[in-house]
């Protein structure tokens, strides 16, 4: 299957990116793996289809290519109709469709299967980044709001309850599930499972504006007993930082705009901010920041590979955010985090204090899929 997949995404198979983790053909969720059994043998079939009709053009081409001595040989015999003919291809492609929809329906009634005993898991799409909410004990609350990283448990059904804040977005992780249109105003649905732990990649495939493209998803799959703890975790208030740096940085995020639009649970209570901005989400939560792998839309690493902060990712992103990740079109008013003109010590201050906002990410995330 490997040695097909490159061919097949060069032809637009599989998604815009080539990435070997956003593949369609390395299913590890129930979703993806009833989709690829599916695609890969309609595949099969249209692919033999297609080279019967082909070769048989090209034979019919050279066959009864026009020939020089042409003019002196007389007209071919002229025919109208052939029945056995007419009711062969009539016949035989409808078999191979009704197989087809066969399949397809059976694939389409697994997909629609919703587990009473499923964990729900609020998806906002937004402008461009994911977030998520976790309503654990159902009563209308989200104990847990995250953002970027989208943290399952393995093995355990769980169901999407998608929908936009904005525009029409569509939340897409080739390796664990189908696709789903995220449009406002409306909550779709769309079960996802993973099968082994391990970070799974995907983006919007939607056009959604002008950073469509790096709207990226994330799901992070870990073990029951990590989700568990991970989900402990979460479910405190944001850290209160000891480092003297770290504690200058908490002060800039209470004065300077940040906390107008950030949440940090624990921390924004106390301080005037406009309660709408905050309910609506203009910007991600950030209580339990450094828990994530991934920050501004998924676009940049928040650790190196040795666990190390990527400070330079970071302040780059602080120094100057609509140059990280395009927000409009010829610098006019834009979505999304604005340039603040921080100085260098005000960076360094905020980095300090972002960084030690929580655990660091599971550890099955080192794993990438
Ligand atoms: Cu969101 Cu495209």
């Amino acid at each position: 299957m490997r040695r097909l997949t490159l061919p097949l995404m060069a032809l637009g198979f599989g998604g815009a990116c080539a990435a070997e983790s956003q593949s369609v053909f390395h299913p590890s969720g129930e979703g993806a793996a009833d989709i690829n059994r599916l695609q890969v043998w309609v595949f099969g079939a249209a692919g033999v289809v297609g080279v019967i009709v082909a070769a048989l053009i090209i034979y019919c081409l050279v066959r009864f290519r026009r020939r020089a001595n042409d003019e002196e040989s007389p007209e071919p015999i002229q025919v109208h109709g052939n029945l056995r003919l007419e009711i062969g291809w009539t016949i035989v492609p409808a078999l191979i469709l009704s197989v087809v929809a066969a399949a397809t329906m059976v694939s389409l009634f697994n997909l629609s299967e919703r587990p009473n005993d499923a964990t729900h898991i609020k998806v906002f799409g937004q402008q461009w980044w994911w977030s998520y909410e976790y309503d654990l004990d159902d009563d209308g609350e989200s104990e847990i709001v995250t953002a970027n990283d989208l943290v399952i448990p393995v093995d355990r059904e769980v169901v999407l309850d998608l929908t936009s804040r904005d525009v029409i977005h569509s939340f897409w992780i080739p390796s664990l599930a189908g696709t789903k249109d995220v449009v406002p105003g409306r909550w779709h649905e769309l079960p996802i499972q993973a099968s082994r732990p391990g970070v799974y990649e995907g983006q919007c495939k939607e056009f959604c504006g002008l950073s469509h493209a790096n709207m990226r998803a994330r799901v992070v799959a870990v073990e029951e007993d990590e989700f568990e703890q991970w989900v402990d975790e979460q479910r405190d208030a944001a850290k209160v930082p000891s480092d003297p740096v770290a504690v200058e940085g908490k002060k800039q995020f209470e004065t300077l705009l940040c906390a107008q639009c950030h949440q940090i649970r624990g921390v924004n209570d106390g301080l005037e901010v406009s309660r709408d901005l905050l309910v609506s989400q203009h910007a991600p939560d950030l209580t339990h920041f450094a828990s994530r792998g991934v920050f501004a839309s998924g676009m940049f690493a928040l650790y190196e590979e040795d666990g190390t902060v990527n400070r330079a990712a970071l302040e780059a992103w602080l120094r100057d955010p609509p140059d990280e990740l395009p927000m409009a079109a010829d610098h006019q008013p834009y979505r999304g985090m604005p340039t603040l003109n921080l100085t260098e010590d005000q960076i360094d201050q905020l980095v300090a204090y972002l960084t030690s906002l929580g655990p660091k990410p599971p550890t099955s995330s080192e794993e990438r899929r």
